[in-house]
């Protein structure tokens, strides 16, 4: 039995007297309820970020080093349950700086929100069109600290739908150094009544676009060949890795499920810093997959070529975080992360975030065609093996050490080796 109904009003109880009815409904081990719980200062901000909050989730957080970009040193906290992902976005910046690290850029910070209006009669775009200059005043005076720190107002895109016949307006705003969301949606219910007015049609819903097209950030690095030589297996020459590297690529172009999971290896990174930064990891995601479609099949966020000798590795892709704004510096799990990073504005974020995505993708990419990853893999595998055999501690390491050794990946083993450890200990 594991189902409990909940009381109707649960989300109106206080937050300890909602963890004292899980507690009591579901009995969890003392570990796992010590898992949700953080201290009473954490437990405040989680009560007031989500509704029914009853903790919150500790996902590891480590930091991948070594990183080059723009010339600058930069150390990334990366938000992530799966093993590897830090070690591999560490190694591969080691290598990428070899060759003098990453160079990236970013557009403006600029979003859209959408005001759909129906039952708009003919001539409602060119209406809307003349008003323009007084619907961008009508925006920059509903958010002058926007307007101040010089966003605001950007434009606008009409669309008439072929099929509803819905008039879609696209206001472009630059959000600056939030990632937008509020600003957007502020803006177009400010918005609603005016568009109403002039085009005659009636507003259905209004919420931005998450696809974020020109808000985007990209990523690039030269290795000379040479380099490569270091990385594969003994006997295959740099030319070969990166011959290689080239093919996996035009791979992920060509087919669409490895496409799939290619990007999925450079939103390991992505992702886990956005989580870090306590940015929205489903708007990142969403937007990047969208674009990675653009054309009506998926393909791969990244590319590689050679040229000159020299193995180029780009990306590039919409990225829309904050510096600041929602969880983002409020969390202080989030003014952490940003403060490791050096309290970069929010286009700097997206040129990290740019930058990691391609040295993770790097990092898959080099492993799967020089030698596979499960080598990599085993090793998180027989240290976990380890730990839930009742590891602790130094006896981690060494477990998973001996684990790897004899090539096995048995809990009876782990517990033979952990008994045969504690034995030579004691003796
Ligand atoms: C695993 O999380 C990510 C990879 O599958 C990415 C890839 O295949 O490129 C290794």
């Amino acid at each position: 039995m594991s189902f409990n109904p909940l009381p109707e009003k649960f989300r109106k109880l206080d937050f300890e007297q909602r963890r004292n009815l899980i507690r009591s409904a579901y009995a969890p081990e003392e570990e796992e309820w010590r898992a949700i719980s953080a201290d009473p200062d954490l437990d405040s901000i989680s009560d007031i970020m989500v509704e029914s909050a009853i903790g919150s989730v500790p996902i590891p957080l480590g930091i991948a080093s070594g990183f080059l970009i723009d010339g600058q040193e930069v150390n990334i906290p990366m938000a992530v349950e799966e093993p590897s992902v830090i070690a591999a976005a560490s190694f591969a910046a080691k290598i990428i700086r070899q060759g003098g690290g990453l160079s990236t850029w970013a557009e403006d910070s600029v979003m859209t929100a959408q005001i759909f209006l129906e039952d708009a009669p003919e001539g409602a775009e060119s209406r809307l069109r003349q008003s323009e200059g007084s619907l961008a005043a009508l925006v920059d005076s509903a958010q002058p600290a926007m307007k101040a720190r010089g966003g605001g107002y950007r434009g606008i895109e009409l669309t008439r739908l072929p099929e509803s016949g819905v008039v879609v307006v696209g206001l472009r705003i630059d959000v600056r150094d939030a990632m937008g969301a509020n600003a957007l949606n502020t803006a177009a219910e400010t918005l609603k009544p005016e568009l109403e007015r002039l085009s005659g049609g009636k507003a259905l819903m209004c919420i931005l676009s998450n696809a974020a097209r020109q808000r985007r950030a990209g990523a690039r690095f030269a290795l000379p060949v040479s380099r490569l030589a270091a990385l594969g297996p003994q006997g295959m020459n740099g030319q070969e890795v990166a011959r290689r590297i080239v093919l996996a690529s035009r791979i992920a172009q060509e087919d669409e499920q490895r496409a799939i999971t290619h990007n999925k290896g450079i939103m390991n990174g992505i992702s886990a810093l956005v989580l870090a930064t306590m940015n929205d990891t489903r708007a990142v995601e969403a937007a990047a997959h969208a674009w990675a479609g653009r054309s009506g099949r998926y393909r791969s966020l990244s590319s590689f070529a050679v040229e000159e000798q020299k193995l180029i590795g780009a990306i590039e892709l919409p990225l829309a975080v904050g510096s600041l704004g929602g969880a983002v510096n409020f969390h202080p799990a989030s003014r952490l992360a940003l403060r490791i990073l050096g309290f970069p504005g929010a286009q700097r974020l997206s040129r990290i975030a740019a930058a990691l995505g391609l040295s993770q993708n790097f990092a898959a990419v080099l492993a799967l065609v020089t030698g596979g990853i499960q080598r990599g893999h085993m090793k998180y595998h027989a240290a976990r093996l380890a730990f839930s055999a009742g590891a602790r501690g130094e006896e981690v390491r060494k477990v998973a050490d001996a684990l790897a050794e004899g090539s096995s990946n048995r809990m009876e083993e782990a517990q033979r080796l952990l008994e045969q450890l504690r034995r030579e200990k004691d003796g």
